[in-house]
């Protein structure tokens, strides 16, 4: 067993769990703030492996590696959701100071388990069931009417585990997931089947909260999917009525005090038409309908990074640490986020110093991910007092790096 080898000065070491992007991303705001990362990576080629000096190559499901990986670190975090129940629990009773805790972050690994305690206290969300026999599906979709969606409780991503029933016909292509239900998996507890929303648009709300119980806010964004993927983020959200953005901030405050999350919450939201709708659980008055939760830095916050006085990875370090939060609010009118999504070419580095030269206000961040059709590779941002001057520029940027654009 190691000792955390805490900083000079006695700063501490944030364990990270998974060696993703979003792990990276913490680690310019940690040499800042002066505290040590440690990411527990899937392979020493991860992308946050090639920037954290210390990470150990090993498996979030194994539970000797992970619990030797944290008695390394002061405090340990995650990168995703994806650290099974017995291992969390393990390094619970170890004592490990863990943010979020389990009995939150069981709530955003499982939809199910999600959509239950969000009815508890009270918040809109779309019309839902768990789904276990073919006879579930058809009665639900004669309840709410058709097309409803369909979705995977667990291990979900950038849409997958979502498929869209357009009508009582397409059952047939559920079939491998209701044969997957009662076997260990995903799909134990069954299906979570929800109305198709027909929203206006999607928002995000990212707070984060500190177990000190210190809470901040940024403003509510846009966010834009392209096939289940994010592809674009507007910060603020365009035309949100003041009603409506303090209503959601709200919502999304009230989510991480009452479910005790530590560190950063996305709440991501359909902004739906404000009706009196009673049938939806929490009451069907707001004009937005909570979609699901992320209990971590998120992609609707990478705006922040140029964006807002404080980042979400500066202020989730801060949060994790129960260190006072940092300042949430934007620096510019509107910043847009646009995704890199891998294209067709391999070598994008021609590309990348094209769109610099094109436009020395973007700002670039690539997470060193080698390319792959649709795989987020990175994502630029652009600040500014015009919108549509500023998406116009990310746009062509992401577009240009993913090979979209030939100039
Ligand atoms: N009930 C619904 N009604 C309408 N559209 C929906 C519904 N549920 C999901 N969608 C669409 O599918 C997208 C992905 O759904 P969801 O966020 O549940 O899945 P995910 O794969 O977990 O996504 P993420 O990439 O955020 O982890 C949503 O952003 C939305 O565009
Ligand atoms: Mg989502």
């Amino acid at each position: 067993m190691t000792t955390p080898r805490r900083a000079p000065g006695g700063f501490p070491v944030v364990g990270v769990i998974g060696g993703g992007q979003l792990a990276r991303m913490l680690q310019a705001p940690a040499v800042a703030l002066g505290v040590q990362l440690s990411v527990l990576a899937e392979a020493d080629d991860a992308s946050a492996a090639l920037v954290i000096p210390s990470a150990p190559v090993g498996d979030h499901t194994d539970l000797d590696a992970v619990c030797r990986f944290a008695a390394s670190c002061d405090v340990v975090t995650f990168d995703h959701e994806h650290v099974p129940a017995d291992v969390l629990a393990a390094l619970e009773a170890d004592g490990v100071p863990l943010h979020p805790s389990p009995r939150a972050l069981r709530l955003a690994q499982d939809k199910l388990a999600m959509r239950r305690r969000l009815a508890e206290i009270g918040v809109s969300c779309p019309r839902w069931v768990a789904a276990v026999t073919r006879a579930d599906v058809e009665a639900f979709g004669g309840q709410v009417g058709w097309p409803i969606v369909a979705k995977t409780p667990r291990g979900g991503y950038d849409g997958k585990g979502v498929r869209v029933l357009r009508t009582p016909a397409d059952l047939d292509t559920l079939a491998d997931w209701l044969d997957a239900v009662g076997a260990s998996g995903p799909l134990a507890e069954g299906i979570l089947l929800e109305e198709l929303v027909p929203f206006e648009r999607e928002l995000a709300v990212l707070v984060a909260r500190s177990p000190s119980g210190q809470a901040a806010a940024w403003p509510v964004v846009e966010t834009v999917q392209t096939d289940g993927i994010c592809t674009e983020v507007l910060a603020p959200a365009p035309d949100l009525d003041p009603a409506t953005a303090a209503e959601a901030t709200h919502a999304a405050l009230r989510i991480a005090g009452e479910l005790g999350v530590t560190g950063v919450l996305a709440v991501e939201m359909f902004q739906v038409a404000r009706a009196a709708d009673g049938a939806r659980s929490g009451g069907g008055r707001a004009a937005y309908l909570v979609n699901e939760l992320a209990m971590r830095p998120h992609n609707s916050g990478h705006w922040s990074i140029d964006g807002a006085v404080t980042s979400q990875f500066e202020q989730h370090l801060r949060a994790v640490l129960d260190l006072p939060l940092g300042d949430p609010r934007p620096l510019a009118p509107w910043t847009v986020m646009a995704n890199v999504l891998g294209g067709d070419y391999a070598e994008i580095y021609p590309a990348y110093r094209h769109v610099m030269a094109r436009d020395p206000g973007l700002k670039v961040h690539m997470y060193g991910k080698g390319v792959r059709p649709g795989r987020k590779i990175g994502h630029v941002n652009v600040s500014g007092p015009d919108l549509s001057e500023a998406r116009g520029r990310a746009q062509h940027a992401a577009d240009y790096l993913q090979g979209v654009i030939d100039e």
